[in-house]
């Protein structure tokens, strides 16, 4: 299979981290994670973060002490090279979870996506694959100011049919695009001389 990575090249590593949208067991989008995970070159780590405990966001809550799991989350964004969301679309848009957990950062000093380089993919029951939450993922991030990655987007529309029942994904064309959109996210963070 053709490596679109120049391995050698990625010095020192990179470490990444993984949000996941959707916190069910099954997730195909955790499974698409998986994916990206197992085409990345070894000189790059990609960990996902967990954030179930978050709690509603509530700004007399933020006025009493940013909860632990904020703050350890704002931690591991800011420390990483990049951030990889891969999310269901829930009812047109970004699932509450995803977003309750983007606007308590928000809140952060030394906000922890501000020129952080992040990569969008998500897998949807539907045909367009998420298409919708990610332009207004891409909204909130643009007003996060992170760096997004334009191009390539991916969409994983009946994702069902994409992965086996153990969440291994079969679909080869979809893997050659999370090839390629990881081999861009790289490209973006540590550019060529
Ligand atoms: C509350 C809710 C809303 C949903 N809305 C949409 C939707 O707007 N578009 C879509 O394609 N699928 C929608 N779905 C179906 C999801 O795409 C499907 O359940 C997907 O597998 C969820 O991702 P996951 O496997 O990572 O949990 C919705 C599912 C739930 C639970």
């Amino acid at each position: 299979m053709e490596n679109t990575f120049a391995a050698e090249a990625l010095e020192p590593a990179v470490s990444l981290v993984g949000l996941c949208g959707s916190l069910r067991s099954g997730s195909l989008n955790r499974a698409a994670l998986n994916a990206a995970i197992a085409v990345l070159p070894p000189k790059v780590s990609l960990k996902v973060l967990e954030f179930r405990d978050t709690p509603v966001f509530d700004a007399d809550e933020q006025a009493r002490g940013v909860p632990a799991c904020v703050m350890a989350m704002g931690d591991a964004i800011r420390a990483a090279d990049g951030v990889v969301i891969a999310s269901p679309e829930y009812n047109f848009s970004i699932p509450g979870g995803l977003k309750n957990l983007i606007d308590w950062l928000s809140r952060l000093p030394d906000q922890p996506f501000k020129n952080k380089p992040v990569a969008i993919m998500g897998a949807a029951a539907g045909p367009l694959g998420t298409a919708r939450m990610q332009y207004e993922l891409r909204r909130v991030l643009h007003c996060l100011e992170a760096q997004v990655l334009l191009k390539p987007e991916i969409f994983i529309g009946q994702a069902a049919s994409k992965f086996d029942s153990t969440g291994v994904l079969t679909d080869e064309p979809t893997r050659q695009f999370l090839r390629q959109q990881m081999a861009a996210f790289l490209a973006q963070i540590q550019p060529s001389p």
